[in-house]
């Protein structure tokens, strides 16, 4: 690549503009916006005359634009330009966690073919560097499990719940309002965020590229007065988790839920719209990334070092993939949780293999029992629909 970084940028949303300020305050590599493609006609728009295209071709076929950097919404429109601009031999920056939770086995192969260079630091937990990470620190067996908080907005929402005593609804408008949510907040607040952002975490810890269907995912939109209540009492917080663990027999399980915490937890300080992981290994046992995971700014920053990887000639080598032996990917797996219940019917839906606590009154029943991934898998759309909240209690297998 030429050392003169001239880039094509999809979107100019929150990402789009707080990339421009932080390129703007860094002077560490000679790199300049030539043209920002976006698709709204209507929104008023702060670029210097000339730089505003609604033709994305006038980025994707022009020959002096050496690095596209797509930070769009919308995932359809997202591969769709990302596709096209490593065919088109240019080195892609993106920050699309569904888009590339869907499409990285094909986007892998055409960065082999066309030998060019896609990252994507920004699309999984903000500004903490957790994929470089796994790529270039964590890349032997060593690593056993990868969890925490990987969403900023439902972070933001439990925080304002459990230490201001804020409502749902108030706490979801203001993280929308400050920029941390999804346009379409229902990826944040019912863990699909967290999953992409997971899945995008196993392939590059542990080289299994795992389909977002396959895994049990369950948010934190029907929380209720008693869930916080039961947490309280107990000295716990409520915090959505996603988590990817090594098992025996060269397998993986993965799943996002809700998660009570004891205060021992390193994740259980962490508040608002910071995300934290933890990463825990053979031989080295447990070791932890904190840091903004939405935002302008932030996840700005976590853009702007994929321009400076991408202007030193960086690519990720999925060295994970190359492993000798690859784990498979099972739900085969039994974990606890706290379930707060609405009907007898629920309960026989899922088939607890054990209960052991069960509270009943008038108004509020749960019980604390193992139930398989697999189970939860299959009834989580059902789950959704009904009146119940379900909490991983930390204990598993
Ligand atoms: N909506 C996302 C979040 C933005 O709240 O974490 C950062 O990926």
């Amino acid at each position: 690549m030429a050392k003169k970084i001239k880039i094509g940028l999809f979107g100019f949303g929150v990402v789009g503009q707080g990339l421009l300020s932080v390129l703007e305050a860094s002077k560490s590599i000679d790199a300049e916006i030539v043209k920002v493609c976006v698709k709204s006609k209507e929104k008023e728009r702060h670029l210097p005359q000339g730089l505003l295209t609604y033709q994305p071709e006038d980025i994707l076929n022009d020959p002096s634009i050496n690095l596209v950097v797509e930070l769009i919404d919308n995932a359809d429109d997202a591969y769709q330009f990302v596709k096209t601009a490593l065919l088109n031999g240019k080195n892609v920056v993106s920050a699309s966690k569904k888009m590339l939770a869907t499409h990285l086995a094909e986007l892998i192969e055409i960065q082999k073919s066309k030998k060019v260079s896609l990252l994507y630091e920004a699309s999984a937990c903000g500004s903490i560097p957790i994929i470089r990470n796994l790529e270039e620190y964590y890349d032997n067996d060593l690593l056993q499990s990868v969890s925490g908080i990987l969403n900023g907005s439902s972070n933001y929402i439990l925080s304002k719940i459990f230490n201001e005593k804020g409502t749902y609804s108030e706490s979801l408008r203001k993280a929308q309002e400050l920029g941390f949510a999804e346009s379409n907040p229902y990826f944040d607040v019912e863990g699909f965020d967290s999953l992409y952002k997971l899945i995008i975490i196993t392939l590059h810890g542990f080289g299994v590229l795992v389909r977002a269907e396959d895994v049990f995912v369950y948010g934190i939109s029907n929380i209720s007065e008693h869930d916080i209540n039961y947490a309280r009492e107990k000295g716990y917080k409520i915090k959505l988790v996603g988590q990817v663990r090594y098992l025996d027999g060269n397998r993986i399980s993965l799943f996002v839920s809700p998660r009570l915490v004891t205060p021992d937890k390193y994740i259980y300080n962490v508040e608002n719209q910071f995300n934290g992981v933890v990463l825990q290994g053979l031989f080295y046992d447990k070791q932890f990334m904190f840091g903004q995971g939405a935002g302008g700014h932030p996840t700005g920053s976590a853009v702007l070092s994929d321009i400076t990887a991408q202007f030193h000639d960086y690519k990720y080598e999925y060295k994970k993939l190359q492993q000798a032996v690859v784990p498979t990917y099972t739900t085969d797996v039994a974990i606890e949780v706290y379930l707060r219940y609405d009907s007898e019917e629920t309960l026989d839906l899922l088939k607890f293999e054990s209960i052991s606590e069960r509270y009943t009154s008038e108004s509020y029943r749960y019980i604390i029992g193992r139930i398989k991934l697999t189970k939860l898998l299959s009834v989580a759309d059902d789950l959704r629909t009904k009146d119940v909240f379900l909490a991983y209690t930390g204990s598993s297998i």
